[in-house]
């Protein structure tokens, strides 16, 4: 799911099935995800991952993401 508000774009829940991971497929999904927001004139993609799921980190910061030294804030409304 990519969505660009106006500020910043963002990329949330992108997953591969199992049986068809390390095949190149998350790859292309965030490239066709940074071309879409490119596109739409959008500056930066941001996303959030567990700080334990160290897999998908190593992921984004091959595809070259980078750590933005955030605290992400969350509240629950129901
Ligand atoms: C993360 C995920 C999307 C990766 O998808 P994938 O299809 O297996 O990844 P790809 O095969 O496209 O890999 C792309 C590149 O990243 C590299 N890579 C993958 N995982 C890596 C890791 N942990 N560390 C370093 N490089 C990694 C691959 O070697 C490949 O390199 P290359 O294109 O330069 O040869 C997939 O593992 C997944 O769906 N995980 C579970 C869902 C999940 O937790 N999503 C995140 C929620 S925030």
């Amino acid at each position: 799911m990519v969505g660009y508000e106006g500020h910043r774009g963002w990329i949330n829940y992108l997953a591969v099935l199992p049986e068809y991971q390390k095949k190149g497929y998350g790859r292309k999904l965030v490239e066709k995800a940074v071309e879409e927001l490119t596109r739409l004139g959008c500056l930066k993609v941001n996303l959030q991952v567990r700080e334990t799921n160290l897999y998908v980190i190593g992921f984004y910061k091959h595809l070259g993401f980078k750590d933005d030294h955030v605290t992400s804030l969350g509240k629950r409304l129901k």
